[in-house]
């Protein structure tokens, strides 16, 4: 009876993960030391505000990122958060980006004169009250992100049927996320002789996938990772970066998945300094007790 139980149990146990086994055939992603990873992680700026270069100029003209308003940016923690200044030269105080501090004043995101410029950029469709007919203006730092396409059958329509999934969480969304965006997009190669890969479609063996059934070689050895409808989007130099930094494939890749992360996770840093402060509170708290401790029962050692 026990044995038989044991026997049901382990096959229970073993079931999921022969079946997961033969799922995941990708190649695991390339990882990367990110600066915003464990308990003091923090987001290099510099790279939150390339990426975001990188996502508005490329991948925007299919990832939508619906659950970002342009305001977003210019928030405590945000790529392009603004502070009140004083130019030591002129004397006059400015805007300017960075984080608050002695003498500097964080911009609220909808003042925030980046914020405004990046979101002028964009039109909005709007009933005009007046006359009940649809009119456009420009967008405004309250407004969601501008969508590529009015909706899912356009988007597939215009990318051979496939779905260009919505950015905003899709760095948390995926296994080891930000590693997973940067060796994807920078991953494609030629496909290996004996794949048959359709038209529209392209080899990578980072996504995850089974190629069993387009693979006319040794079944054995069918190779690793998937077909993508996805083109590969990186060449070098596709974007200039404002900052001099030279856009290698790789480069824009990293900064890209930097900038996914915070958008998936735009308050770690505020989480991070909170966890910290939490932490220094409860050890003082301990030495506080210690004393105590020692106070209460110093006579009777
Ligand atoms: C020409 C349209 C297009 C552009 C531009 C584009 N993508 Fe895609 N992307 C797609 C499509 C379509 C898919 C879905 C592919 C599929 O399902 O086979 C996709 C899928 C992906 C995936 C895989 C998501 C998953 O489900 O695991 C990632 C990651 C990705 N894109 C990142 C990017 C990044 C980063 C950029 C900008 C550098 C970008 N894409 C630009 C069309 C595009």
């Amino acid at each position: 009876m026990l044995r038989k139980l044991i026997l049901a149990l382990s096959l229970m146990l073993a079931a999921p993960i022969a079946v997961a086994n033969a799922k995941t055939t990708e190649k695991h992603p390339e990882e990367v030391h990110w600066s915003f990873k464990g308990p003091f992680g923090h987001f290099e700026r510099a790279s939150v505000q390339r990426g975001f270069q990188v996502y508005k100029e490329i991948c925007s003209s299919c990832h939508s990122m619906k659950q970002l308003s342009y305001r977003n940016l210019g928030e405590p923690g945000g790529p392009f958060q603004a502070v009140t200044a004083r130019n030591h030269e002129t004397g006059e105080s400015e805007i300017v980006l960075g984080a608050p501090g002695e003498g500097k004043k964080l911009v609220d995101a909808n003042d925030n004169p980046f914020v405004k410029v990046i979101a002028a950029d964009y039109e909005v469709a709007e009933i005009d009250l007046q006359t009940g007919d649809t009119v456009t203006r420009k967008a405004r730092p309250s407004d969601r992100f501008h969508a590529p396409f009015p909706n899912e059958g356009a988007a597939r329509v215009a990318n051979g049927g496939a779905l260009p999934p919505d950015m905003s969480v899709l760095s948390k969304a995926r296994k080891h996320g930000p590693d997973y965006i940067r060796s994807l997009v920078t991953g494609y190669v030629d496909p290996p002789e004996g794949l048959e890969v359709p038209t529209g479609k392209y080899y990578n063996p980072y996504i995850p996938g089974d190629l069993s059934s387009f693979w006319k070689g040794d079944p054995r050895q069918v190779p690793e990772g998937g077909l993508i409808a996805m083109p590969p989007q990186l060449m070098e130099d596709r974007v200039t970066y404002a900052d001099g930094t030279k856009a290698t494939p790789i480069q824009m890749a990293t900064d890209v998945a930097t900038f996914l992360a915070w958008t998936a996770d735009p308050h770690l840093e505020q989480r991070n300094a909170m966890g910290l402060q939490v932490a220094i509170y409860l050890l003082v708290l301990a030495g506080l007790f210690y004393l105590a401790y020692r106070q209460v029962w110093k006579n009777l050692h």
